[in-house]
């Protein structure tokens, strides 16, 4: 039955001239194929990748060859590296830096804006607290509330505890800003102060 229609199929099928040539002996349920060569560019690349396939598959094989894996860590760790040389050098609380900062024109247009759009949410308009500590007490969760300790906090945040990394957020000059800005904050009574948190340093 099936053979019956194919050959009443290959009837119907229409055929160009120019395709006679090309036209492919087998019929699939009707449907017949011209043979069109595959582009000499996609062949060339093709055999490329061929020929590149042998020398790696030996050298990871059994060459010894450095697995995907083995890179992604070393690229992991030199990044690390880098990212800690950077920290311990540039990262450093750097007096002469941040007074040259806050004696600057713009030091307080800056200073408020940032503390305004970036530290108020999580630690209150003046200071008192919130998600986050009290910054205009005594009391220190992370160093003793001198300039340089609470620049290392505001600089590389406490992650886990929901305290970003500001110095690659906002850059060096805005944390100077916002530091002082927060060190200004010692001594005011906030309106609606959070409970100390942390160790007292006077
Ligand atoms: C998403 C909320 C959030 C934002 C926004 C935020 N902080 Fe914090 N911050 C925290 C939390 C939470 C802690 C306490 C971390 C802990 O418990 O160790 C903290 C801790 C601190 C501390 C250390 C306080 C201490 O007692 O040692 C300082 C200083 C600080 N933040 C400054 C800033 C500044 C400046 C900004 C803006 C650039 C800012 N924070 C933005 C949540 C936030």
């Amino acid at each position: 039955m099936s053979d019956h229609n194919s050959e009443n199929n290959k009837e119907q099928v229409q055929v160009f001239d120019d395709e006679k040539k090309i036209l492919l002996d087998h019929d699939y349920d009707g449907i017949r194929e011209l043979d069109h060569p595959l582009p000499k560019w996609w062949l060339f690349t093709f055999y490329l990748t061929i020929i590149f396939s042998v020398p790696y598959y030996l050298a990871h094989t059994f060459g010894g060859a450095d697995s995907i894996q083995k890179e992604f860590k070393e690229e992991v760790l030199a990044a690390q590296n880098s990212q800690k040389e950077y920290d311990d050098e540039k990262g450093k609380f750097n007096l002469e830096e941040y007074q040259k900062v806050i004696a600057g024109p713009k030091f307080e247009k800056i200073a408020k804006k940032t503390y305004k759009r970036k530290c108020k949410a999580c630690h209150g308009k003046d200071g008192g607290g919130g998600v986050g500590p009290n910054l205009a007490d005594n009391f220190w969760l992370h160093g003793d509330g001198s300039l340089e300790t609470v620049y290392n906090t505001i600089n590389k945040g406490v992650v886990d505890k929901g305290m970003a990394a500001w110095g690659a957020k906002l850059g060096k000059e805005k944390v100077y800003a916002v530091l002082k800005y927060v060190a200004d904050f010692k001594g005011t009574t906030p309106s609606n102060p959070k409970e100390p948190q942390g160790k007292e340093y006077k």
